[in-house]
């Protein structure tokens, strides 16, 4: 099922490989605050050692906007990554030009070089032929175990690929694998839980499902729009007035399919020391917001999830980082890790909400990637991956 060459299919002894990774992780206080992407690209990059190759780095780290800026420096991820593979990892401060190239073309098998964030460079995500060539040149080969970055076509994850040998990483594999699958041929019932914010991100995604889930079970701030849609007053909730027309026209294709919360956890501010209440879903009050789905919802949408031979989660049922918010979001990651389902979660937010409820081992993948996760559902392209070798 996975078309492409992998890193298995290239002898590395003695080459250098340009490794293009997703080290896009929240930075605190000039630190990693979490490390999870990258021990994630840990068995690609071992693999690639052991087999005798010199390895570059190359990532993005937040939206810069095509300039350098200090605070989003891939410095302190060479100390993240060195104490996590015990291998000096040396760090250079531009991924192009005469330094990086003297680096790179020092650089010994069994060593790491990691290089500054690509988008200090507007190049990168304009794609330009001679930025790519630029980097490509550093290395023989390219690898790309960047999942979390594969719906974006830039530089360093796409346009290298057509100046070097280009091939997927194990975590990139793995990813594709994992929801290629379920997507492809789902143990039923399939059961897809749809949270987080805005139904605009997520509309491309509902209409994919549509075809393949047998329920889509809604929650978070994206049902306040249904609700809306649905003729309910919804007071202070977030929502997002220009999907009106398509959360009406996806609640009548998608009959009971798709199901939204019956109760509703409500507050008279957006804070965690807000007042709140419970009731069943009808008009809300003026001056009050919905931040959670409520108990009822919560058991309801349970025994779906323990009935399901495949879950995909994405997306928080409600405002989890406040305390008296998050109930819902971790009844169901408690429900999903529980149940015998395949389950598959994708995005930051779920991700986060899993490891915190401390059941994250439970579930059988959780994804690095938020967006390129969501793309794949929607049954999109994925430019990072089109762009590698095919196997055969
Ligand atoms: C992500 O975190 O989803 C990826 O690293 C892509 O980042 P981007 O949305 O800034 O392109």
């Amino acid at each position: 099922m996975f078309a492409k060459k992998t890193i298995r299919d290239y002898d590395f002894h003695g080459k250098r490989a340009l490794v293009r990774v997703d080290f896009n992780v929240p930075l605190a206080n000039g630190q990693v605050a979490d490390d999870t992407r990258i021990r994630a690209a840990l068995p690609t990059l071992r693999y690639l050692l052991d087999h005798g190759a010199a390895l570059i780095l190359c990532s993005h780290l937040g939206r810069p906007k095509g300039q350098p800026r200090p605070d989003l420096s891939l410095r302190p991820v060479a100390s993240a990554l060195e104490a996590l593979i015990e291998v000096p990892v040396a760090f250079v401060g531009d991924c192009v030009g005469p330094e990086v190239e003297a680096a790179a073309q020092t650089l010994k098998p069994g060593e790491i070089l990691l290089l500054e964030n690509t988008r200090f460079h507007p190049e990168e995500k304009k794609n330009a032929p001679d930025f790519a060539r630029q980097l490509a040149s550093l290395a023989d080969v390219f690898v790309n175990d960047a999942f979390g970055t594969a719906h974006r076509a830039h530089a360093s994850n796409v346009g290298v690929a057509q100046y070097l040998p280009a091939l997927a990483g194990l975590l990139m594999e793995k990813e594709i694998r994992y929801l290629g699958q379920v997507l492809a041929d789902p143990q039923r019932p399939f059961i897809a839980i749809l949270g987080g914010a805005k139904i605009s991100d997520k509309i491309g995604v509902i209409r994919n499902l549509l075809t393949r889930a047998d329920q889509i079970l809604i929650g978070g701030g994206m049902a306040n729009t249904f609700f809306l849609a649905e003729g309910y007053p919804v007071g202070e909730s977030l929502v997002e007035p220009d999907a009106l027309e398509t959360a009406r026209s996806l609640v009548e294709e998608a009959g009971p399919r798709l199901r939204l919360p019956v109760d509703v956890v409500i507050a008279d501010d957006f804070s965690a020391d807000a007042q709140r209440k419970v009731m069943g879903m009808g008009p809300i009050p003026a001056g009050w917001r919905i931040m959670d789905i409520g108990p009822e919802t919560a058991a309801r949408y349970g025994r779906v999830i323990a009935r399901a031979g495949t879950v995909v989660w994405n997306g928080p049922m409600g405002v989890f980082e406040f305390p008296p918010f998050a109930e819902g979001t971790f009844a169901l990651a408690k429900t999903i890790a529980q149940s015998e389902a395949q389950s598959i979660v994708g995005g930051g937010d779920s991700a986060a909400a899993l490891q915190l409820s401390g059941l994250a081992e439970r579930v059988t993948h959780i994804s690095t990637g938020g967006g390129a996760s969501l793309k794949m559902l929607e049954g999109a392209e994925l430019p990072g991956l089109t762009a590698l070798a095919d196997a055969k």
